[in-house]
């Protein structure tokens, strides 16, 4: 099977990533070998990359049984589990995907958002006044903090405690490039099982529960032949939530929160639009601003977050765009060039929230969160999320960048993320 011309063969695809270089590597495929070309890396399967609104319309509204992704996911197994959404294709995937649906939408969604800003309003109070710290850790204390508490609820602070520190050391020893890291992670891993089994079995017991959280509605649900989800089912979620949840709404707040800091007139707008609502507004009212839902936008338009979508194993002979693909090729459809294309977005390496206030982008020129049968299923909750971390923060500091010079993006994980070591400063605004 011949595939589109790429690159000849690339040996350390980690390496490219990690030192922030893959970006600037990807556009110079497209100028070189047009909107669909194929990498062909030491190690692992060629995939082809494929960007054109038209190419990424075929993907996302052809039939689920063309496509697996599942299958392409197997490197997250010993981190999630086997009953992962991410690993499962097929009905399987159907029937999980409808479980796991509905505390993100509807009036589940509407709950979160005096969470959300209580929480962060909490962890603000913390920060520092004029002196510089790291951004990071700060950011990703909100977001943890924030999304155990939808899958657990309030009630056990002490436990939950446990986990936000077992868990961000997981992340880090999954993720991180040096080995010596990667070596706890087994040790970790084990440590944060006890504590999801313990939380499951413990809710089990008690008879009514107070909070509807993630894990009441995971054990009270029950498939079409009425049956409940085993003990390690429900674990594999909650972990696969967590995880797909945390890194991702952690880099989106630390980019909005970075082009805020650089660019002043953002700053001046956002604050003229928060300041129109009053004092305490109510978060559905911060969540409805116009010029904010702009800017977290463009936040995840000009880095995207994740670079990709999940890859698409090809289950039938098909056509895009005119190629032909057969069965088992791997099509990676890349949000960060499609995101970056002159066409669509004028001038794509400025940050212009107004080009989402003056036109509508259809679902394959703009997918933060992907398409078809595979789209996020946080999507309306991060963002809101993000909107209302940003706005709280907004409210109580003015944050200014310790070194003004651009950053350029590092890949952590799946995600494309500001300098671990950003650091700012927060000031108390006028
Ligand atoms: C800025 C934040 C986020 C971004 C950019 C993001 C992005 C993505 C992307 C690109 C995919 C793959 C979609 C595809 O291949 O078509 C995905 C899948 C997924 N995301 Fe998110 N996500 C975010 C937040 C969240 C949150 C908050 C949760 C849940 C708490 C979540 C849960 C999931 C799950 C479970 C899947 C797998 C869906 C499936 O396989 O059917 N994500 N996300």
């Amino acid at each position: 099977m011949s595939l589109p011309h790429g690159p000849r063969v690339i040996p350390f695809l980690h390496n490219l990533k990690w030192r922030g270089r893959f970006l600037e590597f990807l556009e110079y495929c497209v100028g070189r070998y047009g909107d669909i070309f194929t990498f062909r890396v030491i190690g692992s399967r060629p995939f082809v990359v494929v960007s054109h609104p038209q190419a990424i319309e075929e993907i996302f509204t052809a039939p689920a049984g063309y496509f697996d992704s599942g299958k392409a996911n197997q490197a997250f197994r010993a981190l999630l589990g086997n009953n992962s959404l991410l690993l499962l294709d097929g009905i399987q995937h159907q029937q999980q995907r409808k479980l796991l649906l509905p505390p993100f939408h509807g009036e589940h969604l509407s709950k979160y958002g005096q969470i959300i800003c209580g929480i962060t309003q909490q962890e603000i109070q913390q920060w520092a006044v004029d002196r510089p710290f790291a951004i990071r850790p700060q950011v990703q204390a909100i977001t943890l903090r924030i999304i155990l508490q939808i899958i657990f609820g309030s009630q056990q602070e002490s436990s939950v405690e446990s986990l936000n520190q077992c868990l961000s050391e997981l992340v880090d020893s999954f993720i991180s490039p040096f080995w010596w890291q990667r070596f706890s992670f087994p040790q970790k891993k084990q440590q944060l099982d006890r504590l999801v089994y313990a939380q499951i079995r413990q809710r089990r017991q008690e008879t009514a529960c107070s909070t509807p959280d993630i894990l009441s509605l995971l054990l009270s649900a029950r498939d079409e032949a009425g049956a409940a989800l085993t003990d390690e089912e429900i674990r594999d979620e909650l972990i696969t939530l967590i995880m797909a949840g945390y890194e991702t709404t952690t880099t989106a707040v630390l980019w909005a929160l970075y082009w805020v800091a650089k660019l002043p007139q953002i700053r001046e707008k956002l604050d003229k639009e928060l300041c129109s609502l009053g004092s305490h507004p109510a978060p559905s009212e911060i969540a409805r601003l116009s010029y904010l839902g702009a800017v977290c936008s463009e936040t995840l338009r000009i880095y995207s977050i994740t670079g990709f979508t999940f890859d698409r194993v090809v289950k039938v002979p098909l056509s895009i765009m005119g190629y032909q693909f057969e069965p088992g090729t791997v099509l990676s459809p890349c949000t960060y060039l499609t995101h970056q294309r002159e066409d669509l977005y004028p001038l794509p390496k400025q940050f212009q929230p107004e080009r989402f206030l003056v036109r509508q982008f259809s679902p394959y020129e703009y997918y933060p969160f992907g398409g078809g049968n595979r789209r996020c299923i946080g999507m309306a909750f991060a963002q809101m999320e993000i909107e209302l971390v940003l706005a709280t923060i907004l409210s109580h500091w003015h944050l200014s960048l310790v070194d003004d010079r651009p950053v350029r993006p590092v890949g952590r994980g799946v995600t494309l993320t500001p300098p671990l070591s950003l650091e700012m400063v927060a000031n108390r605004p006028n």
